[in-house]
């Protein structure tokens, strides 16, 4: 039979091997702190829903008509690999009742068939939040503070943070309507791939970055024209809220968010270190009708999900979050048998001292270029006559005239009492 060769990452997608995985598990790491410290609790949801789940998302949404990435399973049941968790999260919330107000963070891959390009990715990860159950203006800031000291403690200088309200579920209709009526009576000036948007999606062509349908959106009616008193009093207690945790912001009339689900406040965390096309590291907002729509009780909600490549790449261009040390403290050379590293590594570990060596009974050149290689502190060397002698040879090799001889029984104790006076 002829090999299948030739193999690569399908289109889109990308493999995340060390150190780059080390800085991306990192990351995680920091989000989890940021959320538990906001008493949020870790959700996972299966990473394929019935396809009913996402199409609520409005149709007419880019979502739903170009990039869900769906399939028909075994059973004839049309499926889709998850886009995004909002309405995951919403669908877990309906199908287990939690007590409310319900703080969960989330991460993991999701899927949009999408034409790849950088910052675009068709299996990409989002980090994220959701609180259903409260429609309180102080869970917003809640979220939104969050986001903000999370970018901020990774070392992001370079974010804007733009906010806006589209009111509630009725406004949002009425603005709609406002919008597509202002829009087809500039047709002319609109660019024309923004056409198609404006029967299907009236709203998103404010979100539209070609100039001339900026010239044309920049004049189109405003939301808070629309607001009623209400919303209008929760925006601003958004907004005081955001001030008095010492969150700059800036209102944008025209952010309205790719998805169809948003009431209230939508906030987005753009970054000014990447490419305009791409500059949204995460974004949010209210969706209070979402659960209601998947069959659940009336229950308010908002979040954000925020990209972790997006993340990485606005790190890599202000030079920030540098990977963490991933380095084994100790490297262990050993030119008898190999039996010392065998047994030398499993102690350290047992002890919780990273360690590691190298295999196949290299030479002492060999196995010492290895110990430099790996950024290991410390190297433990055992050669035939310490081991006849019961001892080994401890070397630092951050400091190059510190070695010493110690016995083979005490080096592992001896490192641990070291390592922890540091
Ligand atoms: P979204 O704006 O569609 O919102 O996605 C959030 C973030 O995920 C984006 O700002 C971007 O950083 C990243 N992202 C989205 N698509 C891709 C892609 N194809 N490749 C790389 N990164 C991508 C949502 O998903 C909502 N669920 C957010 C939310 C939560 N709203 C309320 N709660």
């Amino acid at each position: 039979m002829a090999k299948a060769t030739g193999f690569k990452t399908p289109k889109g997608t990308r493999d995340v091997g060390p150190p780059d995985s080390a800085r991306w598990q990192a990351l995680i790491s920091a989000f989890e702190r940021e959320a538990q410290l906001a008493n949020y609790g870790l959700l996972h949801t299966p990473i394929f829903e019935d396809i009913g789940v996402f199409q609520r998302i409005g149709e007419g949404t880019d979502v739903v008509q170009k990039q869900m990435w769906d399939f028909l399973d075994k059973g004839d049941r049309r499926m889709v690999l998850r886009p995004e968790n909002t309405a995951s999260v919403c669908r877990s919330f309906v199908q287990q009742r939690p007590i409310v107000p319900w703080k969960i963070w989330y991460q993991g891959p999701f899927f949009r068939y999408e034409e790849p390009q950088a910052g675009r990715q068709r299996q990409f990860n989002q980090l994220g939040i959701e609180v259903l159950g409260s429609s309180d203006a102080d869970i917003d800031v809640e979220a939104i503070a969050l986001g903000s000291r999370f970018l901020e403690r990774i070392g992001l200088k370079r974010v804007l943070l733009l906010i806006n309200s589209m009111g509630d579920v009725e406004t949002r209709l009425k603005y709609a309507q406002a919008v597509q009526d202002y829009l087809r009576a500039n047709l002319g000036d609109i660019d024309r791939e923004d056409h198609e948007k404006i029967e299907a999606h009236p709203l998103r062509v404010l979100d539209s970055k070609r100039p001339n349908t900026r010239k044309v959106t920049a004049e189109a009616p405003r939301v808070e024209q629309f607001l009623s008193v209400e919303a209008g009093a929760h925006f601003d207690r958004v907004q005081a809220g955001l001030g008095s945790l010492g969150i700059s912001f800036a209102i944008e009339p025209r952010l309205v968010r790719g998805l169809d689900y948003y009431t209230h406040t939508l906030f987005e965390y753009q970054s000014s270190a990447l490419d305009t096309a791409q500059n949204a590291l995460g974004g949010g907002g209210r969706y209070n009708g979402l659960v209601e729509e998947l069959g659940g009780p009336d229950t308010p909600g908002i979040g954000f999900a925020m990209g972790v490549e997006r993340i990485l790449l606005a790190c890599d261009a202000e030079q920030a979050f540098v990977p963490p040390d991933t380095a084994p403290v100790v490297w262990i050379i050993d030119v008898t048998d190999g039996s010392s590293a065998r047994d030398l590594t499993h102690e350290l570990r047992s002890t919780g001292v990273s360690a590691d060596r190298s295999f196949d009974h290299r030479s002492m050149r060999s196995q010492m270029k290895a110990a430099d290689r790996s950024g290991a502190a410390w190297a433990i060397i055992v050669g035939d006559q310490e081991v006849a002698s019961g001892v080994v040879t401890l070397r630092n090799l951050r400091e190059s005239d510190d070695q010493k001889t110690i016995e083979r029984s005490q080096v592992v104790a001896y490192l641990v009492e070291v390592l922890s006076q540091r």
